[in-house]
């Protein structure tokens, strides 16, 4: 199957993720089926992507009458059977392993061999995914970052038996969609993002609960200092910048006071079982009162929708 092959692209999971993912094919005028188990959670993705796109047309990124157009290229759906329309197909339903193995095991039965399946599992190895599927070549991960339609980012991860040509034409169809996706040449669990992610909030924790500093200090360092380079400049960019013996001198020193617990802080651990969950309760490493948590989601939104106009304006 080659990019210019696929008009119709189907997403399996209609929630956080999902709708999104449905709302970036659509806005480039690929036909679109959003499949989830209830009407309710389709109705509710649909208004989720009125939404979306209408804080886009305020930000100026589209037009007043693109909104419609973009939501008639998506049709819901509840039936399995429907996705057999797709030529790609991207699951996006709740990280569970067992689940995304019984689904990708059924897509075998209802779609021609050569239909492109995806995964968007965050850490998840794609390999275990396909598993138990009949034709593992033309599985592979596509995984988006949230909100999928702001945030450039898809890694694309050969699994052990992806063929080359379904990565290199998904390639091709991301690019094809406005976004940027990253290669990740071995299947490994957090394949990129999520394993620099995963380890900066483990020092960010350990910081925390060591009592060097408290959660707004940690997070300011990130927010006022050394975050402030990160759109700009990656980690290993910055190593070359400032030496790699300045580097390695660092290294030799710090490496062995930075936290490499093989598993979750027990701080962590213990703030669950007390009902600390964050913005589901109330209370987290902060306590949140309602309007906080609206204000911090709409200060992240915000910041993406300025970022994706000045890029907009730059192309
Ligand atoms: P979610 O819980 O918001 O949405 C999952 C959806 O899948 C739900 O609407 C659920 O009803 C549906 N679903 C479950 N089983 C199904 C089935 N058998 N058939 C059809 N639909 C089914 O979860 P979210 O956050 O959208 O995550 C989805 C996937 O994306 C997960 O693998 C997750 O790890 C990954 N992901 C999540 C990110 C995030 O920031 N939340 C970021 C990147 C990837």
């Amino acid at each position: 199957m080659r990019a210019e092959d696929i008009s119709t692209v189907a997403v399996i999971g209609a929630g956080l993720m999902g709708h999104g993912i449905a709302q970036i094919f659509a806005s480039k005028n690929y036909e679109v089926r959003l499949l989830d188990i209830t009407d309710e959670i389709l109705v509710k993705a649909i208004r989720n992507i009125r939404s979306n796109l209408i804080m886009m047309v305020q930000s100026g990124l589209i037009s007043d009458d693109e909104v419609d157009t973009i939501i008639g290229k998506i049709r819901t759906t509840t039936r399995m059977n429907d996705m057999k329309e797709a030529q790609l197909i991207i699951e996006a339903i709740t990280e569970n392993l067992r689940l995304k193995q019984n689904i990708f095991q059924e897509l075998d039965n209802l779609c021609l061999p050569d239909t492109i399946l995806a995964t968007n599992t965050s850490v998840i190895r794609v390999t275990e995914i396909a598993a138990k599927a009949r034709y593992q070549e033309r599985i592979l991960g596509a995984h988006f970052w949230n909100p999928p339609y702001l945030i450039p980012l898809v890694e694309v991860v050969k699994g052990d038996s992806s063929s080359t040509e379904v990565v290199e034409t998904i390639y091709h169809v991301l690019k094809n969609v406005g976004k940027h996706p990253v290669a990740v040449m071995k299947d490994v669990p957090g394949f990129i993002g999520n394993r620099l992610q995963h380890a900066l909030w483990r020092e960010a924790i350990s910081i925390v609960a060591n009592g060097i500093a408290d959660a707004a200090a940690v997070d300011d360092v990130i927010k006022k200092g050394l975050g402030m380079r990160l759109p700009v400049l990656g980690p290993l960019e910055n190593a070359d910048m400032v030496g790699l013996d300045l580097t390695l001198a660092i290294h030799e020193y710090v490496l062995k006071h930075i936290d490499s617990f093989p598993g979750p802080s027990p701080l962590l651990r213990e703030k669950v079982e007390k009902g600390e969950l964050g913005f589901k309760t109330g209370n987290g490493f902060y306590k949140w009162s309602p309007e906080e948590m609206e204000n911090s989601r709409k200060r992240l939104l915000e910041h993406l929708l300025d970022w994706t106009l000045k890029r907009k304006g730059e192309e």
